[in-house]
């Protein structure tokens, strides 16, 4: 296939492109600079290339951030994903744009599904669903993809972090009240690429298996996994991080359409975590 990804410098637009390439696609790898999905023009330009399969891995991630700019959010993760799905939709390819485990306010107790009411509580959370909207209504076949907690390699990251600190043994603030389903950025990537393949329109949850986690669980297995046993976790409270962008106390995520289009469900969790912290002890050794 021919891909087309965007953000290509991001946490998952590098473990996209990387997929791809690896599974012998043609990767058209646009980072940031290379292609702003804010210029419509520039966007539809560069999808006349005509790709088979457009990726959008682009957003404005800074949650808090987007609280005092909401300008900026909506036009990165909202006019961004509708001018992408624009462009695809006069060239007929395949479009996947990622959404955000966000757009529920984290009220209810078990796993979020489809059929759950997203109901936004910050601006990021509200552009990233309106970004879902637009992707929609200016392409009926464009495939929408949910996620949650990622982690990954490239050392900006939070669990690249947990790793580098407990390995130097500096003391690591993890949150106990936020329960999310971890997502690993190579088992999203291989899934964005079989939901291209399968071409199905709709929306998903992509995120590991597992019976979810709170932040503070999913640190303490990343520092135990490290061998380091001077590594200090201090468990803390969301509300006394007091940060500008409210985010959901429960964003774990259930998929209903995975089994039926003929998908397994991603490895487990801690499976997952497993091989990321056994590949960043070795890229560090
Ligand atoms: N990380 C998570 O835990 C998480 C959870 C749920 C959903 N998601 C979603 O997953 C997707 C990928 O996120 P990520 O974790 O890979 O975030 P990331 O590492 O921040 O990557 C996003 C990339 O988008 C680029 N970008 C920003 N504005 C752009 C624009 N106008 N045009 C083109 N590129 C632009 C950024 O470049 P610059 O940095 O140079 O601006 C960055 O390289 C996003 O849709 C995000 O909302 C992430």
């Amino acid at each position: 296939m021919r891909v087309l990804v965007t953000g290509a410098g991001g946490l998952v637009g590098r473990a996209v492109a990387e997929h791809c390439r690896r599974s012998g696609d043609e990767v058209l790898s646009y980072n940031h600079t290379d292609l702003d999905i804010t210029d419509r023009d520039v966007v539809r330009q560069t999808i006349r290339n005509e790709p088979d399969v457009v990726i959008n891995c682009a957003a404005w991630t800074d949650v808090d951030g987007c609280e005092s700019n909401r300008d900026k959010a909506f036009a990165v993760n909202a006019a961004g994903p509708e001018n992408l799905a624009n462009a695809c939709r006069e060239v007929g390819c395949v479009f996947i744009t990622i959404s955000t485990d966000y757009v529920f306010d984290g009220k209810k107790s078990g796993f979020y599904t489809q059929e759950d009411e997203p109901n936004p509580e910050s601006v990021y959370a509200a552009s990233k669903l309106d970004g879902e909207h637009r992707s929609s209504r200016s392409y009926d076949k464009s495939i929408i993809v949910r996620t949650g907690y990622i982690f990954g390699p490239d050392g900006t990251n939070f669990l690249s972090t947990v790793v580098e600190r407990a390995r130097n043994g500096t003391r690591l603030k993890a949150i106990r009240d936020m329960y999310g389903t971890p997502t690993y950025a190579k088992d999203l990537a291989a899934r964005l690429r079989e939901l291209a393949v399968l071409d199905k329109p709709g929306i998903y949850h992509v995120v590991n298996s597992g019976p979810g986690v709170s932040f503070e669980e999913f640190t303490r297995k990343a520092v135990e996994l490290t061998g380091n046993r001077n590594a200090v976790v201090e468990s803390v409270s969301a509300e006394t991080l007091n940060r500008p962008a409210k985010r959901p106390r429960n964003s774990r995520l259930r998929c209903l359409l995975t089994g039926a289009v003929g998908l397994p469900d991603l490895p487990f969790w801690e499976t997952a975590l497993e091989e990321f912290v056994a590949a960043e002890l070795t890229q560090e050794r």
